[in-house]
C-alpha cells in the first residue's frame, strides 16, 4: 500500500491553517474523525456508567470501546488498560501505589534520558519509602542508553526500573527488551514510558517486556487522555488509594472520578483512524500495517531534515543515537534556542525550544542554563516541502 501524505493531510482540518508542525513530539493535530467522535459523544445522550438506561449503557460502551481500541494499538489485554487525565497523572498513581509497598533499603532505577514524568514520580515515591535511588546514565556524545550498566544497577533489592521507549528530546530508543530481561532476572518490575515511541512504530507491549507501559493519546492524533496498560493479573495485586464507593474492580479501580467519556470516544476514533491507513483482517493487523507505513514515511522525511541540519556548519545536533524516532534536537551558533524557535514561529513553523521536560538530560548535557535546544519532530502528516521550508527559514 502506498502512503499518500496529501490524502492523510486532507483529513486534518487544523492543517488548513498553513502552519508547518514540527511540534509533534509535544502533541499532534487530530483528524476530523477524532474531532467528530468527540463532538458526537457530547451531542449524544451519555450519562454516568453502570445504570440500567440507554444513555448509561452508552457510557459503558464508550469506556469498553476505548479499552479495546488501546488493546489493539498496543497488543495487550483490554482488561489491563486504564485511563487518566495524562501520562504524568497515571504515573503518579502507579508510583504512589507501588511505592507504598517499598521498604527502606529497596532500590529504584530511573534514567537520565527520560522525560521528568517517568523520573520524578519514582524519585519522590522512593524518597517517601526510604528506598535507594539509582540512575542509569546516557552517553553524552550519542545520547544512547547503554544496556550493560543495568547489570551493575540492578540487585535483588531492586523493586522498579523506569525507562523510556524513546526520548522525547533526542529520539533515542533504548533496548527496552534487554533492560526488561535484566530487570526481571533481578525480580524487579519495569515501567516503560511509551509516550514518545507510540506514534512512531508498532508497539507490542508483551514483546517489549514492559510490566507497565504508559502513553498519551494526544501524541498519536487523539485527545488528551493518559493511558497505562499492564497484565490484569499484575493490576489485581495492586491497591491504589481510592474512594470507598468507587469500583474495586481492575482496571476501574485505577481510574478516579467520572470518566472523560467524550475524550475516550476520541481515543477509539484515533486508533480506528490509524487502522484505516492499513490493511488486514483485524483492527490490530490494520494498526500494525499502518504503523509500518507511517514509520516508512516518517523515516524518509526525517532523513531530509536530519541531513539538511547535519550539513550546516552553524548547527550542532544533540546526540546521534543509532535507533531513534524521527525527532532531532539542535542548537544554532550564536542564537538562543528560544530566539530560533521564535524566528521560525514568525514564519509559521512550529518547533519547541527548551528542555521539553527532559530536564535531567539537558542538565547532564550542560544545555539547561543556555535554554536547552530547538526540537523538530516528524509525524504522519509532515512533508518534505515542510522540511525544506524549515531549513530555508533557518
Ligand atoms: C516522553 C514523554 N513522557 C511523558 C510525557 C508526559 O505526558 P503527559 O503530557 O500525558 O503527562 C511526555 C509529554 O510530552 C513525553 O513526551
Amino acid at each position: 500500500m502506498t502512503y499518500d501524505v496529501e490524502a492523510v493531510r486532507a483529513q486534518f482540518p487544523a492543517l488548513a491553517e498553513g502552519l508547518a508542525h514540527f511540534d509533534g513530539p509535544g502533541g499532534t493535530q487530530v483528524p476530523a474523525a477524532v474531532a467528530d467522535a468527540v463532538a458526537d459523544a457530547l451531542r449524544s445522550a451519555v450519562s454516568n456508567r453502570h445504570g440500567d438506561f440507554a444513555s448509561s449503557v452508552r457510557a459503558d460502551a464508550i469506556v469498553d470501546g476505548a479499552r479495546s481500541a488501546v488493546a489493539d494499538l498496543l497488543g495487550v489485554d483490554p482488561r489491563g488498560v486504564f485511563f487518566g487525565p495524562s501520562m504524568t497523572a497515571n504515573t503518579y498513581v502507579l508510583a504512589r501505589t507501588l511505592g507504598a509497598t517499598w521498604q527502606p533499603g529497596d532500590e529504584v532505577v530511573v534514567s537520565r534520558l527520560d522525560h521528568d514524568a517517568d523520573v520524578r514520580p519514582w524519585v519522590q515515591a522512593a524518597a517517601r519509602a526510604g528506598a535507594t535511588l539509582k540512575w542509569a546514565e546516557f552517553d553524552e556524545k550519542t545520547c544512547e542508553l547503554p544496556t550493560e550498566q543495568y547489570e551493575d544497577l540492578l540487585s535483588d533489592r531492586t523493586r522498579l526500573v523506569a525507562v523510556t521507549a524513546a526520548s522525547n528530546a533526542v529520539g533515542t530508543m533504548p533496548d527496552v527488551r534487554a533492560i526488561a530481561d535484566l530487570a526481571h532476572a533481578a525480580g524487579a518490575l519495569l515501567h516503560v514510558d511509551g509516550v514518545h515511541a507510540t506514534p512512531h512504530g508498532t508497539v507490542d507491549v508483551p514483546a517489549l517486556g514492559a510490566d507497565f507501559y504508559s502513553c498519551s493519546a494526544y501524541k498519536w492524533y487523539g485527545p488528551h487522555v493518559g493511558i497505562t496498560v499492564a497484565d490484569p493479573a499484575l493490576l489485581e495485586t495492586l491497591l491504589p488509594d481510592k474512594l470507598v464507593p468507587s469500583s474495586d474492580e481492575v482496571p476501574d479501580r485505577f481510574e478516579f472520578g467520572t470518566s472523560q467519556f467524550e475524550s475516550l470516544a476520541g481515543v477509539t476514533a484515533a486508533v480506528d483512524w490509524i487502522a484505516s491507513l492499513g490493511s488486514g483482517a483485524s483492527r490490530r493487523e490494520r494498526v500494525v500495517d499502518a504503523m509500518a507505513a507511517i514509520a516508512a514515511h516518517e523515516s524518509q522525511v526525517f532523513t531530509r531534515l536530519y541531513d539538511g541540519l547535519a550539513t550546516r556548519d552553524d548547527v550542532t545536533l544533540v546526540g546521534a543515537p543509532s535507533r531513534r524516532t524521527p525527532t532531532v534536537a539542535f542548537t544554532v551558533d550564536g542564537r538562543a534556542p528560544q530566539q530560533v524557535a521564535k524566528a521560525l514561529g514568525d514564519e509559521g513553523i512550529c518547533v519547541w525550544a527548551g528542555n521539553y521536560y527532559a530536564v535531567e538530560l539537558m542538565r547532564r548535557l550542560g544545555l539547561e542554563d543556555t535554554g536547552g535546544a530547538v526540537r523538530a519532530g516528524v509525524v504522519c502528516y509532515t512533508t518534505t516541502d515542510e522540511v525544506d521550508r524549515l531549513l530555508g527559514a533557518l
